[in-house]
């Protein structure tokens, strides 16, 4: 079991100071607690939302000039680009990126109350084009001006992706929702070795919260309380969003603890991940689950037990395939 500690003393937030964050989302819950808790340790914070209201409300708790909000739909390739736009013009570099913005199942999916004839009509797509594509175009962008003549420099850059405790458990009636982050989940996974190599200095996680008291859970609240679940505040997620940030190289903030799942601390490195690699490249690839505050990789936990739910013939073979597609260039080659 390997557990990350967003309060780990290895941390140095005090390396916030004076560095560019791009985010969206930031008018509310998660998103707008991050902000502050950036803007706390001396971040300059670019970031994009739909809702001007909400916006401009977190702006002013900062009471900031270091803080800037534009008007961003993240559906949008070019609204995506002109955020990473204003955050260059204004600093002349962006060091960490945080794919925040996200919309819970909007109704219209799998209602079996829909006739024949309702089918017509096609359902909404909203939640995919904004947890999904959005996604892919704030890391598209983000990766190549976090690289941005960062060859020599070598700076600690991060691109942090959240997805959701319905990234990879089941969540029934979170259809379009549950698709999209682990589409959000799957895109870290395609970069988090590739980025590193092609990409100076940048790494990539993702955060996957479970219930966090915001306005997207509002409909389930109660049922989750009554069950007597934990219920996070917006504040301890956004202290792992920001802890991974700065888990450069040489963090020790992540570790495999014994105790809890013994016999299961089989291998060292697998999957192609090179999990020991903290110490050169800081804390990369991981996908971490947030409940109650608290922090568990689940990739790693996957990799290290792939022989006990695979078999070790058949991890073997997917270990050699896995080296055969090498730095995942091939794939695009010749087209
Ligand atoms: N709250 C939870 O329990 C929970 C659990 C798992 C994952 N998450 C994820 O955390 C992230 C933050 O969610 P939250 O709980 O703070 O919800 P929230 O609704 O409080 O915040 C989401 C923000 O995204 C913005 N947004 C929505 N559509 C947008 C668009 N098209 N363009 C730009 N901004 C847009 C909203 O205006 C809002 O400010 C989301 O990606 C969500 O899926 C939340």
């Amino acid at each position: 079991m390997t557990r990350f500690d967003p309060l780990h003393e290895s941390l140095t937030f005090t390396s916030l100071k004076d560095t560019v964050v791009v985010l969206t989302g930031g008018a509310s819950g998660i998103g707008a607690a991050t902000v502050r808790l950036l803007h706390s340790h001396g971040a300059r914070v670019v970031f994009g939302d739909l809702d001007e209201t909400a916006a401009k409300s977190v702006v002013n708790s900062t009471s900031s000039t270091d803080v800037h909000f534009l008007k961003t739909d993240v559906r949008s390739y070019s609204e995506n680009l002109a955020l990473f736009k204003l955050a260059f013009e204004k600093y002349g570099r962006v060091n960490h990126a945080i794919a925040n913005a996200g919309l819970v199942e909007r109704p219209g999916w799998f209602d079996p109350r829909v006739t024949l004839d309702a089918l017509d009509k096609e359902p909404d797509l909203t939640v995919l084009d904004v947890n999904l594509k959005g996604v892919l175009y704030f890391a598209h962008i983000a990766c190549t001006y976090l690289a941005h003549g960062n060859e020599s420099e070598r700076k600690d850059k991060s691109l942090t992706l959240l997805s959701s405790i319905a990234g990879w458990k089941e969540s029934p009636g979170l259809f379009v929702y549950q698709a999209s982050k682990h589409g959000v989940l799957g895109l870290m996974r395609s970069l988090r070795l590739y980025a590193p190599e092609v990409y100076p200095g940048v790494r990539v996680n993702a955060i996957c919260p479970s219930f966090t008291d915001t306005r997207m859970i509002a409909g389930v609240k109660d049922g989750v309380v009554s069950a007597g679940l934990p219920v996070q505040t917006p504040d301890d997620v956004a202290r792992c969003i920001v802890g991974v940030s700065v888990a450069g190289p040489g963090s020790k903030a992540v570790w495999y603890d014994e105790k809890e799942a013994s016999g299961v601390h089989q291998r060292k490195t697998s999957g192609g991940a090179d999990w020991e690699d903290t110490k050169r490249r800081g804390l990369n690839g991981r996908a971490l689950h947030v409940l109650g505050g608290v922090c568990h990789d689940i990739d790693e936990g996957l990799d290290r037990t792939q022989e006990l739910w695979l078999g070790q013939e058949m991890s073997k073979i997917v270990e050699a395939g896995q080296k055969g597609l090498g730095d995942g260039t091939g794939w695009v080659k010749g087209q």
